[in-house]
C-alpha cells in the first residue's frame, strides 16, 4: 500500500472502531477505555465463554454489561438471564390469551411447562450456589436441570404446533429468547471443563447425581 492508501485506511479503522463505541453507551464503570475494550479482562473472560456456545452474538450481548471479570459469575449470570428470560415469556403468553380465547387451552399448556422450567431454575441455583465450588460439586445435576429447562421449551412448542400454527410461531418469538439464553447456559454447561482450563481454573467436576438439599462436602470435589 502506498501511504495516502494506508492513511486512509488508518481513518477507517479509527472511524469503524469509534463508530463502534459509540453504539454501545452503557459500560460498566470500570471500563473506561472503551477503544480497547477487547483488550480487557471483562472482554477476555466474556470470549472465552462465548467461545463456546451457537449464538456467540447473544451470549456477547448478554455479557457484556455484567460487571465481573469473574467467569464463574459470568456463567451465573448468563444462567440468570436465561431464568428471567423464561419469566418474561410466561408474561408473553398471559398476554396473548385475549387474542387466543378458543386456543387457551393450548396458551396454558406452553404455560404449565414453562412454570415447570421456573421450578427446575429454583432446584439449578441451590446446586449452583454462588461459586466455583458448589457449581462443581453440583456439576451433573446442575447440567440436568437445564437439559430439562431446555426440553421444557421445546415441548411447548412442539404442543402447540399440532394446534395452531400461527399461535406457535406468536409463541416462539415470546418465548424464543428465554429457549436460547437455556440453550446457551447449556452449550456453557456441556464443555465447562474446557471453559475452566481456559481460563486456568482447575477444578474437578462431579459427574454424579447430587441432591439440591445436599451439597456434596467441598473437600471431595476440588483441589
Ligand atoms: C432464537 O434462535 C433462533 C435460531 O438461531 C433464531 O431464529 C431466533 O430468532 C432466536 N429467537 C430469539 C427471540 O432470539
Amino acid at each position: 500500500m502506498n501511504i495516502p492508501t494506508k492513511l486512509a485506511f488508518a481513518v477507517l479503522i479509527l472511524a469503524a472502531a469509534s463508530a463502534a463505541v459509540m453504539a454501545v453507551p452503557a459500560e460498566p464503570k470500570t471500563l473506561v477505555n472503551k477503544v480497547n475494550y477487547v483488550f480487557t479482562p471483562h472482554a477476555k473472560a466474556v470470549a472465552g465463554i462465548c467461545r463456546f456456545v451457537q449464538d456467540k452474538r447473544l451470549c456477547c450481548k448478554t455479557l457484556k454489561h455484567v460487571p465481573t471479570d469473574d467467569p464463574v459469575q459470568l456463567i451465573r449470570s448468563l444462567a440468570s438471564a436465561a431464568e428471567t428470560a423464561v419469566k418474561n415469556g410466561l408474561k408473553f403468553l398471559d398476554g396473548i390469551k385475549p387474542k387466543y380465547q378458543s386456543k387457551e387451552f393450548a396458551i396454558k399448556g406452553c404455560e404449565k411447562n414453562l412454570n415447570y422450567a421456573l421450578e427446575d431454575f429454583a432446584e439449578f441455583w441451590k446446586l449452583a450456589g454462588k461459586d466455583l465450588t458448589s457449581m462443581a460439586g453440583n456439576y451433573f445435576t446442575c447440567k440436568q436441570k437445564i437439559t430439562s429447562i431446555f426440553g421444557y421449551h421445546s415441548t411447548c412448542l412442539d404442543d402447540i404446533n399440532g394446534i395452531d400454527k400461527n399461535l406457535r410461531k406468536e409463541v416462539e418469538g415470546g418465548v424464543g429468547l428465554g429457549k436460547n439464553l437455556t440453550g446457551e447456559a447449556l452449550d456453557v454447561y456441556a464443555d465447562l471443563k474446557d471453559i475452566l482450563n481456559g481460563f486456568g481454573i482447575k477444578a474437578k467436576l462431579n459427574e454424579k447425581e447430587t441432591d439440591p438439599l445436599q451439597p456434596p462436602p467441598i473437600s471431595e470435589y476440588y483441589y
